[in-house]
C-alpha cells in the first residue's frame, strides 16, 4: 500500500472513529439512606451515601437527525418507550438548553438492571444520556452545569451524573463528590418485584433525620467502610418490606452467605446489597442465592472506578 493510500485509510478511519459514543449507567447503591422532614414541596429531606457498582446498563448513541430510543437487554420489556421515558426527556432537555441548533441522536440503551429496583436504573440512564450527548454534540458544558439539569429529571438523576461515590442531601438535588472507595466485593439481589418510589416514601413510618451522619474519611478498606455504616441504616427499609416481604428474606439470605459482612437494601428497594470480603465468596454467594432463587435477579459486581462513567468515542 502507497504511504498516499495509508493516510487516506488513516483519515477515513479517523473520521468514522468518535462518530458514536458509549457510556456506562452504574447501577447506584445507596450504601446508608435516612429520611429528614417532608418538604412544602412534598418530597423528603435526605442525607445519603452513595456509590456506583460495575453492574449496570450501557448506552451506545449515534449522530441523528432525530431522537430516538432503542432498548435490548434482560430487562427492556419493562421501558416505556414514549416520551414519558427518562432518556428520550434527558436528551430533550440538553438539547433545549440549544433551542437554536435543534439536535437529534440514535439511542440504543443495553437494559441490564431491574426497573423500579432502588439501584438508580432510569435515573442512571438519564445522568448517562446527559454525559454521553454532552460529548456527541460536542457542548462542552461542565459537570455542574449538567447535575442543575438533572435536577428537574428526578432526585437520583443528580447523584448518577457523578457516578462516583458522592453524599446527597437535599431530596436528592444537593450532590458533592465524596471519598473514593476501593473496590470492594458486592453481590445484588432482587427478588423480582417492583417498588415504585412514591409508595414506599408513603408508608415511611420512622425517620433518623437528616444530621446523623458526617460524610466519611478516608475509607481504604472494607472494615473502614462497614465501621463507618455501624450507626446507619435505610429508614426506607422497614417501609418497603412492610409492602414486600420478600425483602426480608433477601437481606437474610445475603447474610447467610459466609464471606457476607453488611447487607442492606439500596434507595427505595427492593433491590439490596451484600458486601462480601473477598471475590471468590461473592461469586459463590451469588451461585448459591440464584440456584436456590431461581425468579430474583443476582449478580456479584464490585464497587466501580471513579471514572465508570466517563462518555467514550468508539
Ligand atoms: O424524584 P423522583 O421522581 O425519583 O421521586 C419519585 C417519588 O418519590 C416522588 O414523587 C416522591 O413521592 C418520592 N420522593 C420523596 N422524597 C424524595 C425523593 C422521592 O418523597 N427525596
Amino acid at each position: 500500500m502507497s504511504e498516499q493510500t495509508n493516510k487516506s485509510a488513516e483519515a477515513l478511519a479517523k473520521a468514522s472513529a468518535g462518530e458514536r459514543v458509549r457510556v456506562r449507567a452504574p447501577a447506584k447503591l445507596n450504601l446508608f439512606l435516612h429520611v429528614g422532614d417532608t418538604r412544602p414541596d412534598g418530597y423528603h429531606a435526605l442525607q445519603s451515601l452513595v456509590a456506583f457498582a460495575e453492574a449496570g446498563d450501557v448506552l451506545e448513541i449515534a449522530p441523528a437527525a432525530e431522537l430516538s430510543l432503542n432498548v435490548s437487554g434482560p430487562f427492556a420489556a419493562q421501558i416505556p418507550r414514549g416520551s414519558t421515558n427518562l432518556v428520550l426527556k434527558a436528551a430533550r432537555s440538553l438539547s433545549e438548553l440549544h433551542a437554536d441548533t435543534p439536535r437529534g441522536a440514535s439511542i440504543a440503551l443495553e437494559k441490564n438492571l431491574p426497573v423500579a429496583a432502588g439501584i438508580g436504573g432510569g435515573s442512571a440512564d438519564a445522568a448517562a444520556t446527559l454525559r454521553a450527548l454532552n460529548l456527541l454534540w460536542g457542548l462542552n458544558r461542565a459537570e455542574d452545569e449538567l447535575v442543575d439539569l438533572a435536577r428537574s429529571l428526578g432526585s437520583d438523576v443528580p447523584a448518577c451524573v457523578l457516578s462516583r461515590p458522592c453524599w446527597m442531601e437535599g431530596r436528592g438535588e444537593h450532590v458533592s463528590p465524596a471519598n473514593p472507595l476501593p473496590s470492594l466485593d458486592l453481590v445484588l439481589v432482587n427478588p423480582g418485584v417492583l417498588l415504585p418510589t412514591a409508595g414506599v416514601f408513603a408508608s415511611l413510618n420512622a425517620r433518623t433525620g437528616t444530621s446523623a451522619m458526617e460524610p466519611p474519611g478516608r475509607i481504604e478498606t472494607l472494615w473502614d467502610l462497614v465501621a463507618y455504616l455501624e450507626d446507619s441504616g435505610n429508614d426506607l427499609e422497614s417501609p418497603a418490606t412492610h409492602l414486600q416481604p420478600d425483602i426480608d428474606h433477601v437481606v437474610e439470605a445475603l447474610h447467610h452467605e459466609p464471606g457476607c459482612v453488611f447487607a442492606q437494601m439500596s434507595g427505595s428497594g427492593a433491590t439490596c446489597f451484600g458486601l462480601f470480603n473477598d471475590r471468590e465468596y461473592a461469586e459463590g454467594g451469588a451461585g448459591r442465592i440464584a440456584q436456590d432463587h431461581p425468579h430474583w435477579w443476582v449478580k456479584a459486581t464490585r464497587i466501580a472506578a471513579p471514572d465508570i462513567g466517563a462518555p467514550r468515542r468508539v
